[in-house]
Order: structure tokens, then sequence, then C-alpha cells
């Protein structure tokens, strides 16, 4: 499974990249909004931090309603940092967005489904020919359904079928949600920073630490 980072904040993405787990990063208009700068220059930006990923998402706005709408905004977005080709486009999963997915993958552009919550959504979204479809798994289990297993049927349904569509398990909380999709075969993980922090934690790393650094003061220097 890869990671990808999911966050619009620089800083952060810059951290996850220098330490070579980032294979992509997705943004979402609530992660812009937060960075109060404006959402094209930051995905610029972003494009321009992490050259050797396999895509960025951004996000058709929620002012797109129809799929004219949304390719009329897909078609400048593509544009971004002289038409990087890592650029990939968010659509909602819906009837405007699964036809802009078509019209997207007939162009040959990346896209990613996003706001999944069924197996029968990743199905569409899969048919109509997204390169990515991300079940949000954190909160489906805020309401008290089980998202790791709704990752696993997709997967399972995946195989099944030769789909080629990858499953981006978003909504990502903590690092038992990373294991655990990881285990149900999701081809990738979007984490916030804070998350994979948290992945590299073990309280006997830090007691192992502690104790060699002990015992290296005793030691003999020359
Ligand atoms: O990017 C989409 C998703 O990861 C959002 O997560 O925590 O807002 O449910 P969350």
């Amino acid at each position: 499974m890869k990671f990808f980072i999911d966050s619009a904040n620089v800083e952060d993405i810059k951290k996850a990249y220098k330490i070579g787990v980032l294979s992509g990063v997705t943004t979402n208009p609530s992660l812009v909004a937060k960075e109060g700068v404006k959402f094209e220059d930051r995905i610029e930006e972003i494009l321009k931090l992490v050259p050797e990923v396999e895509s960025v998402s951004a996000e058709v706005t929620p002012d797109a309603i129809t799929a004219e709408e949304m390719i009329a905004e897909a078609n400048e977005l593509v544009k971004i940092n002289g038409g990087d080709k890592n650029i990939t486009i968010k659509v909602p999963m819906n009837i405007a967005g699964l036809e802009t997915c078509r019209y997207l993958n007939q162009k040959g552009v990346k896209t990613n489904v996003t706001l999944v919550f069924t197996v029968n959504q990743a199905l569409l979204a899969a048919r109509a020919g997204a390169t990515y479809v991300s079940p949000f798994l954190g909160r489906l289990d805020d309401i008290s359904e089980d998202g790791v297993l709704l990752v696993s049927k997709i997967a399972e349904l995946f195989r099944i079928h030769n789909l080629d569509a990858q499953i981006i398990a978003a909504s990502v909380r903590h690092p038992d949600h990373v294991t655990r999709v990881a285990m149900a075969g999701a081809h990738i993980a979007t984490v916030p920073y804070s998350v994979i922090e948290q992945l590299t934690k073990h309280p006997l790393t830090d007691q192992g630490m502690e104790k060699f650094a002990a015992d290296w003061v005793k030691a003999p220097k020359n």
C-alpha cells in the first residue's frame, strides 16, 4: 500500500516528502479553505514541491453542479503548472461527477472519485474510468458503520472483476485504520501528517532510545 498525504499545508507536505514515503497528495475544499490561499495557487505550489509523486488531487469546487460546470473547471485545473501530468481531477460521486470522470478519462486525465460510501458507488466510478476511488472510512465509522469493511469489499470486487481503479482509503483517522486498510487491500491510504507521525511511534522504541543514550554516556570514548 502506498501513502498519499491528505493536506493542502505546504509544511506538512514537505515533511512527508522528505522522509521518502509520499506517492501523492490529496486536497479537498475544506483542506484548501483552512490555508487561506487561492486554490489554484496552492495546487501549483504543491505540484512544484513534489514532482516525483504519481498524483496531486485537485477537486472541482462545490460551485460546479452540472457536468458541464465540472468539466469547465477541470479544463482549467489541468493547465496548472504547464499542464502537469500529476494533476488528478477529484470529482464527487454523483451523476455529474461520473460524466466528468468519463470525459476526463477519454482525454487521458487522471481522476479521483470522492465521497464514496458504498460498493455500488465504487463500481460505478471504476466503470466510468476513474483512476482512483476514495471511500471515506472514518466518516462511516462516525455513524457506526464499518469503514474498513467497505474498503475490503471494494478491493475484493475490483479483484473479481479485474477493475483497474485504485482504492484510496480516505478519512483515515489513526494508525489502526492504516494497518487495517493495508490488510484489506487498499492500494493507497491518504492520511494527514499527524497520522504519518503517529505511525513512526512505539513506546518501546522511545524506551530503547533512552536506554541506548544512558548506556552510551558510560561507554569509553577513546
Ligand atoms: O480528503 C478526504 C478525507 O480524507 C477527509 O477526511 O477526516 O474530514 O473525514 P475527514
